[in-house]
């Protein structure tokens, strides 16, 4: 499977819907500012992803290696250098060599895995279209350089992120709307909890996902897609969703 070339069109148009549903541009244009590359879109990336990455590494918060490692924070850092994983000797002389992952090198990567690692143990052929794999690193981008990201802070870690007064946090969430509501929210999240690329949301205590919601809708957690998501919920429809997903079928 992860030997097909180009983004799976049927996994795109869902996902493209969405995100121009959403008015979702583009991710850090700063950080390509200067280049000729085309620049990326995150959403279009976020389903190359799914369809060429995601079998294989995963990314996120809480995100372990896989088949491959995880690529949280991906953008700086050394080839081939993460503790846990065992890396082919190929990559991590690259990686002594002064190989650090950045916009250039992982676009030739990406590519054509052999051409920049020769002995890599990435059994991927490479995707020609330098569009898709800008989309695919704007997406990827999302997941460096975010203090929410680092896997070691599971999300159960974290400290409460906002302060919510005592009637929004007891609003009874009304579960039959949650579920209308939570349509939107499983083109992405897995239903059965899965995690992969995408975190799991499922049976988790009420108030926690309440408050990452009011994280997300005040700004606090930096995740752009999640941030234009949470804006246009209400109070309710959030306590909805909490109710709903925390009590969702297997
Ligand atoms: C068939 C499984 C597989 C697929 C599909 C795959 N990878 Fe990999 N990837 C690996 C393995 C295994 C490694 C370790 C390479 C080595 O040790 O040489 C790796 C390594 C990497 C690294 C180097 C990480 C580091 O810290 O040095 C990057 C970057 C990467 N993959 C990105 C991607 C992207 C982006 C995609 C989708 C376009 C992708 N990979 C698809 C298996 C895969
Ligand atoms: C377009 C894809 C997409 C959609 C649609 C989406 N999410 Fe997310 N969601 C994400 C991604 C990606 C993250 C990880 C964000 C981050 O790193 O902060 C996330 C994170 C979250 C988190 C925090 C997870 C954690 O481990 O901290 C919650 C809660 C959440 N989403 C709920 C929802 C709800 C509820 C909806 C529907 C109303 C929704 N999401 C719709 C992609 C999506």
């Amino acid at each position: 499977m992860p030997h097909q070339r180009g983004p799976k069109p049927h996994a795109l148009s869902g996902v493209l819907v969405l995100f121009m549903a959403l008015g979702f541009v583009t991710a850090a244009p700063g950080a390509l500012g200067q280049s000729a590359e085309p620049l990326g879109n995150a959403g279009r990336g976020l389903a190359i992803w799914e369809g060429e990455c995601a079998a294989c590494h995963a990314m996120g918060p809480g995100a372990e290696h896989d088949i491959g490692p995880h690529l949280n924070r991906l953008f700086g850092r050394r080839a081939g250098a993460l503790e846990g994983f065992t890396f082919s000797a190929s990559i991590q002389r690259m990686g002594r060599d002064g190989l650090h992952w950045d916009y250039r090198t992982l676009d030739a990567y990406i590519a054509n895995p052999y051409a920049l690692v020769s002995g890599t143990r990435m059994a991927y052929p490479g995707l020609d279209d330098p569009q898709a794999r800008a989309d695919l690193l704007a997406f990827i981008r999302l997941h460096s350089d975010m203090p929410a990201d680092i896997p070691e802070s599971a999300p159960t870690a974290r400290r409460l992120e906002v302060e919510l007064s005592p009637e929004v946090l007891g609003l009874e969430g009304d579960r039959e709307w949650g579920e209308y509501l939570a349509s939107e929210c499983t083109t992405c999240h897995r239903r059965d909890g899965a995690a992969q690329g995408i975190p799991s949301i499922t049976h988790w205590p009420e108030e926690r996902f309440v408050v990452a919601m009011h994280a997300y809708r005040e700004g606090l957690r930096p995740h752009q897609v999640m941030q234009s998501v949470a804006r246009r919920l209400t109070d309710e429809d959030i306590a909805a969703l909490a109710a709903y997903f925390a009590t969702i079928d297997e």
